[in-house]
């Protein structure tokens, strides 16, 4: 695990290592000494400022690269205006993720012709996919640094070289064996965090760019993740949230022995964790030993996310998810039976390629028997290089709109029924911060990731604390701490 490491003790004159990670631990320390440098000409520590545009795995990684950041000597800032460094970790999983960085880029670079000595790198899932680079070469010329998904470990080597050079750094690696591990991360939050137990998807899904971004499925040893949360523990964290794309095939490629019900029972054993919480279960690989362990837990949250994607078992088919509708739907009865009191959360995509109004029907029929607690509905976004992207039956965007708001009506009011329950329970929140709106309001998170907003106090931050669900305001309670 991470240890403080003296970066001033480290010979930065010899020769770098080869091996990781005292490799990144020597250029952390060159570029402490660049730091250092700053600090003389201009009488203060320069800023650096890392936005992320995607999913927890990508907010984790931006931990890493604040992390190291903060080693060398940054100061963190949250917005890039004050920022003598800037670097967007991007998401390409959709569209719109792509255009909100090529549109902020414009802003960077008004802002770095005020101050040419700033420098800005973009890492990232988008980095991953060629016609991208090759953008950015070509008309985003004020960018300093490029590198993707299977390099990040290599941030501190590829900002050494950022100072040295006064020229555009790219490196793009096609797919990466490594995982390197006792890198620093700096926490967003002191309580709660999230742990990778695996890179990487073999899926496949028809219409999405994981896999080709972030390369083949490679699970982390179960002693290296066990050993990560101790020491989380031991710092002051109660909550983690194992992350992975696909957490349910945990395991498959190790040595030894484990799946992932059996990491969950070993992570429950954990001391000062309080809860557990994972993400993303693929309901094909979701088996009924997880279930139990679940239902047998006392530290998991009764939260499941479980992306159904399509109600329709053609669609499906097409979408290459390998289960029909009648398997979801009796996978969430076999869920429910053991763990009554479960919030199911799920993702749907609407205007897949060939989708019909019929099959949107049986999207709709699925949710509505389900009963989700929350749905995260995307319209269908072509992604260059997928499958689903080379189909002719391309869904026409205003027939996609149409059945984008049919569902998204059934998800919002069977989500505000099945919610408005809880009324009157009291039930156990994670005080995560105060209320934006109204400082005299703590805002804590439920076991089923339900906000409730209550009176309180900010030293209440990070403990778990009974609160009794007073009024349910659409997708959030108010309440009284009891
Ligand atoms: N278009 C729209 N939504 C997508 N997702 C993944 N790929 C696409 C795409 N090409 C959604 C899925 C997934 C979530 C993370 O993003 O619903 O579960
Ligand atoms: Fe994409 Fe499917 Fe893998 Fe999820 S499981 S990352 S949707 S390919």
């Amino acid at each position: 695990m991470y240890q403080e490491i003296d970066l001033d003790k480290i010979d930065i004159h010899a020769d770098p290592p080869l091996e990781e990670p005292a490799r990144q631990y020597y250029f952390m320390a060159k570029c402490r000494k660049w730091v250092k440098g700053f600090e003389q000409r201009n009488g203060r520590l320069p800023k650096s400022c890392v936005l992320n545009f995607g999913c927890q795995m990508n907010a984790r990684d931006s931990e890493k690269l604040s992390g190291i950041l903060k080693q060398i000597g940054y100061i963190l800032a949250e917005e890039e205006d004050s920022a003598d460094f800037c670097i967007y970790n991007t998401c390409t999983v959709r569209d719109n993720a792509d255009q909100r960085v090529y549109g902020r880029l414009g802003h960077l670079n008004s802002l770095k012709k005020k101050k040419p000595s700033m420098k800005i790198a973009l890492c990232g899932c988008m980095m991953q996919e060629p016609g991208t680079v090759e953008r950015i070469r070509k008309s985003y010329r004020f960018v300093d640094l490029v590198f993707g998904t299977h390099n990040i470990y290599k941030f501190a080597e590829l900002l050494a070289e950022m100072f040295e050079q006064d020229r555009m750094i790219v490196d793009i690696w096609q797919s990466t064996d490594a995982i390197v591990e006792e890198l620093p991360a700096e926490r967003k939050y002191p309580f709660k965090s999230g742990i990778n137990i695996m890179f990487g998807c073999n899926n496949f899904c028809s219409y999405c760019i994981v896999p080709y971004v972030r390369g083949r499925e490679r699970s982390r040893n179960p002693k290296d993740i066990l050993q990560e949360i101790s020491s989380l523990a031991a710092d002051g964290v109660v909550e983690i949230m194992l992350l992975g794309q696909n957490v349910n095939s945990y395991g498959k490629n190790l040595e030894d022995q484990m799946n992932f019900a059996g990491l969950l029972r070993e992570v429950e054993k954990i001391e000062g964790i309080r809860r557990i919480r994972f993400m993303t279960s693929h309901p094909k690989d979701l088996s009924d030993e997880l279930i139990q362990v679940m239902a047998e837990s006392e530290k998991i949250c009764r939260h499941l996310h479980l992306p159904l994607q399509s109600g329709s078992t053609r669609i499906l088919k097409e979408m290459n998810r390998r289960y029909t509708k009648e398997e979801y739907l009796s996978l969430v009865e076999r869920i429910r039976r053991a763990i009554p009191d479960i919030a199911l959360t799920t993702d749907i995509i609407v205007g897949f390629p060939g989708e019909t109004p019929e099959d949107v029907d049986e999207t709709i029929d699925v949710i509505r028997k389900v009963g989700f607690d929350n749905a995260f509905t995307f319209l269908y976004s072509k992604r260059t290089g997928t499958p689903a992207a080379a189909m002719e039956n391309q869904v026409e965007e205003s027939v996609m709109k149409e059945g984008f708001d049919r569902v998204l009506k059934v998800v919002q009011d069977t989500a505000r029924k099945r919610v408005a329950l809880l009324a009157g329970r009291t039930m156990e929140a994670l005080v995560e911060e105060e209320n934006e709106q109204d400082p005299s309001l703590m805002t804590g998170r439920l076991a089923n990731n339900i906000l409730v907003h209550f009176p309180g106090e900010p030293s209440l931050i990070g403990q778990i604390v009974p609160v009794h669900l007073r009024e349910y305001k659409g997708f959030y309670y108010l309440g009284e701490r009891m």
